[in-house]
């Protein structure tokens, strides 16, 4: 960075959430819409990660799939956007995660990263682009990164994926795990249930936490366990621990925008909670639109654009000349 780069850069981060690329020819809406906070928030990394869960603070994930969600969850100071291969059924209205493809996950990965600033950006690997073989999995998480700007990517599974994973971190790529229900393997867990129930089932859990704390992932998801085992798990590994349904004992909590905006349209899993009904407020909008529309009360001549004085001066003469010839 040049030294007028650099001034510049430490006076503006002093008042505003952004960068000098806002600052000195950003886009318009970006640098319009620049946030005075008095505090510089500090980028989100895989280390800023560990020192949270070392000091005890509480780390947050959402998904969000676009531009625009990714940029409210970014501005709300949330630690981690996550991609989620849930985009499947929350954006493109599939059954389930299996039929996402990379190049769908790519294109929205690349969406949600030009809306992020200072969170962590994660792009869940889908099923199929990991589980053929190490370099495929390489070559395709690589794709994450250099065309999506994605700077850590998701892989489920545990110790059967550890070698997988070590061949992509050895790539220089950030990997996160994701352990207990995996929606990948619905058909073979036969359905979305809770694990780890079992005694078989909680040394499962800890050996897959075990493997992936020492491939040296940058955090772990827990999804769908006893409360009791993702607080053992969260104990016995430096890794930090990311819970979705695994209880309050985790390093943080990740949940699914859709949920938690009341924008889904299945019955809400237990351990949902709702924060906002965006489905309410987006249906009496759209409601409302319609009547206005049926009744011709939009648009209203304030929200219509006008002609100058001086041509609708004109055109009255024009038009005054054609009734006058005609008569
Ligand atoms: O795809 C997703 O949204 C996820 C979270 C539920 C962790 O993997």
């Amino acid at each position: 960075m040049t030294d007028f780069a650099s001034t510049i850069d430490a006076a503006a981060s002093k008042m505003w959430t952004g960068s000098i690329r806002q600052v000195c020819g950003g886009a318009l809406e970006d640098i319009v819409s620049l946030i005075p906070t008095g505090e510089p928030r500090q980028k989100i990394t895989v280390a800023s990660l560990r020192e949270k869960k070392r000091h005890h603070q509480s780390i947050s994930c959402l998904t969000a799939y676009d531009y625009w969600s990714a940029r409210l969850v970014d501005e709300a100071a949330i630690d981690i956007v996550l991609v989620g291969d849930s985009l499947a059924q929350a954006i493109l209205g599939y059954e389930n995660t299996l039929s996402v493809t990379i190049e769908e996950m790519l294109h929205h990965t690349r969406a949600a990263g030009r809306g992020v600033k200072h969170a962590l950006l994660v792009g869940d690997m889908p099923f199929g682009s990991y589980q053929a073989d190490a370099v495929e999995a390489v070559r395709n998480a690589a794709r994450f990164v250099k065309e999506a700007g994605a700077e850590v990517v998701k892989v489920e599974g545990g110790e059967k994926r550890a070698d997988l994973i070590r061949r992509i971190i050895d790539a220089e790529i950030p990997v996160a795990g994701h352990i207990g229900l995996t929606p990948q393997s619905v058909n073979v867990m036969g359905g979305y249930r809770v694990q780890g129930k079992s005694l078989g089932g909680v040394e499962q859990l800890m050996r897959d936490a075990v493997a992936l704390d020492q491939v040296g992932v940058a955090f772990i998801v827990l999804e769908g366990i006893p409360r009791e085992v993702a607080a053992m798990i969260t104990a016995e590994v430096e890794t930090p621990t990311i819970g979705i349904g695994a209880g309050p004992d985790c390093d943080g909590q990740v949940l699914v925008i859709h949920d938690i905006l009341n924008l889904t349209f299945g019955p809400p899993a237990k351990f949902m909670r709702r924060y906002g009904d965006a489905k309410m407020l987006i249906t009496d909008a759209i409601q409302a639109f319609r009547a206005d529309v049926a009744g011709r009360q939009y648009p209203a001549d304030e929200e219509s654009y006008h002609l100058p004085k001086e041509t609708r001066t004109a055109l009255e003469t024009v038009l005054e000349r054609k009734r006058a010839m005609r008569r």
